[in-house]
């Protein structure tokens, strides 16, 4: 079967399956043919294949992928991450035709929060202020107040009166970390994300004996127990802008190692080191949900026109107030640097 030739969507045909590409076909530039077409824009996360980044029009962190999707003037999204940032992506601009390559990219942290217990979870506590981290369902943004990012939850918190009690989901190094730094009262949610939790005290701070001198950066999904050894802790673009400015020629990286991609193309002569798991070699740290999304899949999907992220209208419309007030409360958006050149 040839599949180079696809001039309107398959939407009204049956969809095509991996086992279907034809394997010659020159899979880079059918996925441009195709966004053109469909005057597409692909978004991805740090996070995913080196290959996906560098075909993707932008790379960002979670606030910049969301302000991305807010903005774009393309007619259709494929979100090249997991599913909740399709779905705030959707929720932000609903007349647009969201798209990602596999609808089975979810997050521990959305599973660890269903929406019924997160009901009861607000009911229990009625006079405090609900600050959700992105990485949740639609049902939950619409339960809650506001939306944070790891690139703005402090600088939101900041703004929270300070007699008023915090709750914050669904993560609870995030959550703990931002008690620590802010000295708030915050109730958390006892989720976390399998992949920052992977990581080996021990074996990164033999690591540290290793390469004196190396700083490391963490991302604050890590538990404290990491976080205690990081000269820096951010989201990936703090890490990044932290990589960026630094005069370091040798770095410990304890947040999912796809981001070292970017480290690599901006300063290929120094060295980035993944901080260990448990058996201090293992790939655990590699998020398996991010994994779940290939350039066969991502040109699939802009070949069938799915699958397609929907939202209903009842919840899109409650949690689009708590991504709303998230995106009014934020820090100026930086000038993007991870623009993909045409
Ligand atoms: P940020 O890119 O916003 O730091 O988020 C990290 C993450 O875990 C996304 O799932
Ligand atoms: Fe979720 Fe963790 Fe994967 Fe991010 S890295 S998508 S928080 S499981």
């Amino acid at each position: 079967m040839n599949t180079t030739v696809l001039d309107k969507p398959r939407a009204d045909l049956r969809p095509l399956d991996v086992t279907e590409i034809d394997p010659f076909i020159d899979l880079k530039a059918e996925i441009d043919r195709l966004r053109r077409q469909r005057n597409a824009v692909i978004l991805a996360h740090y996070y995913q294949d080196a290959e996906i980044q560098d075909i993707a029009d932008f790379v960002g962190d979670s606030l910049d992928l969301s302000r991305k999707a807010a903005a774009t003037d393309a007619d259709v999204i494929v979100f090249c991450g997991v599913r909740f940032m399709a779905e705030t992506a959707k929720i932000l601009s609903p007349q647009k035709t969201v798209i990602l390559p596999d609808m089975a990219a979810g997050c521990s942290l959305e599973d660890s929060c269903p929406p019924d217990e997160f009901r009861r979870f607000r009911e229990e506590h009625p006079d405090h202020v609900s600050l959700t981290y992105i990485n949740c369902s639609a049902e939950v943004k619409a339960l809650s107040d506001i939306i944070v990012t790891s690139s703005n939850a402090e600088y939101i918190v900041s703004q929270i009166p300070e007699d008023k009690p915090i709750l914050f989901a669904p993560d609870r190094y995030l959550g703990a970390y931002l008690a620590r730094k802010t000295g708030r009262d915050m109730t958390l949610w006892q989720g976390s994300c399998i992949v920052h939790e992977q990581f080996s005290e021990r074996e990164l701070v033999k690591l540290m004996g290793q390469h004196p001198g190396a700083p490391v950066l963490a991302h604050p999904e890590c538990p404290g127990h990491i976080l205690q050894h990081a000269d820096h802790v951010g989201s990936t673009s703090s890490i990044l802008n932290y990589v960026n400015g630094s005069d370091a020629d040798t770095f410990i990286i304890a947040t999912e190692p796809h981001i070292i991609h970017q480290m690599r193309k901006k300063a290929p002569d120094k060295t980035f080191i993944g901080a260990p798991g448990q058996d201090g070699a293992c790939n655990c740290n590699n998020c398996p949900f991010m994994e779940l999304n290939t350039m066969e899949k991502l040109y699939l999907c802009l070949a069938n026109m799915a699958p397609q992220i929907e939202v209903p209208e009842e919840v899109r419309v409650k949690a689009l107030r708590s991504v709303q007030r998230m995106l009014d409360m934020s820090p100026p958006a930086r000038p993007a640097r991870h623009e993909a050149v045409a």
